[in-house]
């Protein structure tokens, strides 16, 4: 019999892809999402919003309008929403993505945070432990490592010092994971994911920022000077390490983190340089000092991940951004 999986944040960049995999793999994917599948829009009355409802909406469409996939709408802040969903579709395996995402978001407001992040994962968890899921994987993040320069940064290494609200949020996760595991044995996965980028990414990341703002011929602001360095990670590469730890049930037998990234940290000035490249347009750039919540580095150890799943792909960040800048042309027309 076909193995459930249940995705949550499903309309979300990594979500959405994963479950268009892994329902190619012949998996029976039920995906989840805070958006109504419908073309409806809420009115928040600004553009960015706006742009990212249609973006998940559009997600829904492409990745997840298919056989062997469900969509359910559920907001995993409402506890009994989530028990519902997990009584109706008793899920073999959970991979629990739905957050709220941005860095600098929760700078600005952290206490939207606090219900997705914190009360949503307890729920999920929860449910985890009561319907007796057998494997549970989640989305940690590369900055709960905090602001270091000493790299590669490896999973046994403390972290006890978040740059950002969003950063405390993933390490909080990681703990109640732990306690989970020491109260009730209900094993667990983190896996701490290094700048994913790639066709459909998050506006509001660097990577498809960057771009839309060179296609526009505007400004970027580069912070810290654009000396920051970041491990970016391409979308494909980290579908295929989370499809490969389901397939070989690395997350059954206890609580455990993984690193998601590849030791190769790129100064963001030299990832510019190779995003015009690809947009064969020249950047205007505006060089800016580091932001609140930023860190100057993440570089991951994946000696753990590799032990776990063998190789893995690392798609040079050339190819990487090429799919990346030919999916934004082929959106605009
Ligand atoms: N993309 C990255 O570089 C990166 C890096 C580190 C960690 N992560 C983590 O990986 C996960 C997926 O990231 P992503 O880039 O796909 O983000 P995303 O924002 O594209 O997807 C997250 C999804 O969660 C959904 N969501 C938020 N609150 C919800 C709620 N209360 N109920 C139901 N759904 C809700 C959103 O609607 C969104 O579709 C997140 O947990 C994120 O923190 C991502």
């Amino acid at each position: 019999m076909k193995r459930k999986v249940l995705v949550t944040g499903a309309a979300g960049f990594i979500g959405s892809r994963l479950s268009s995999h892994l329902q190619t793999l012949g998996y029976k994917v039920v995906a989840t999402d805070i958006y109504e599948s419908k073309n409806q829009f809420f009115d928040v009355g600004d553009s960015h919003h706006l742009y990212l409802q249609k973006l998940r909406q559009d997600r829904i469409e492409h990745f997840l309008r298919r056989q062997d996939i469900e969509y359910v709408t559920c907001d995993i802040s409402h506890q009994a929403s989530v028990d519902h969903l997990f009584r109706r579709v008793c899920p073999d395996v959970v991979v629990h993505l739905a957050a709220q995402a941005g860095v600098r978001h929760s700078v600005k407001a952290p206490m939207d945070f606090v219900k997705s992040n914190l009360m949503g994962f307890a729920h999920v968890l929860e449910c985890c432990q009561q319907f007796n899921v057998e494997e549970f994987l989640y989305a940690s993040s590369s900055s709960v490592y905090g602001a270091r320069t000493n790299a590669p940064f490896s999973e046994t290494d403390r972290i006890d010092r978040p740059e950002s609200f969003y950063a405390a949020t993933k390490m909080a996760n990681e703990a109640m994971a732990f306690s989970y595991y020491s109260q009730y044995k209900t094993p667990s996965l983190g896996m701490r994911f290094f700048t994913v980028y790639g066709p459909w990414g998050r506006p509001d990341m660097a990577p498809m920022l960057f771009a839309e703002k060179i296609r526009r011929r505007q400004p970027i602001q580069l912070f810290g000077n654009g000396l920051l360095k970041r491990d970016f990670t391409y979308v494909g590469d980290t579908v295929f390490a989370i499809t490969r730890m389901i397939e070989l049930g690395v997350s059954k037998s206890k609580a455990n983190i993984v690193n998601v990234g590849h030791a190769n940290p790129i100064q963001v000035t030299e990832f510019v340089q190779t995003l015009s490249e690809c947009l064969d347009m020249t950047p205007v750039i505006e060089l800016a000092p580091m932001q609140v919540s930023d860190v100057p580095l993440t570089c991951s150890n994946d000696e753990k991940l590799s032990s776990l799943i063998g190789e893995w792909p690392h798609t040079p960040l050339k190819e990487g951004l090429t799919n990346m800048v030919h999916w934004l042309s082929e959106r605009h027309h």
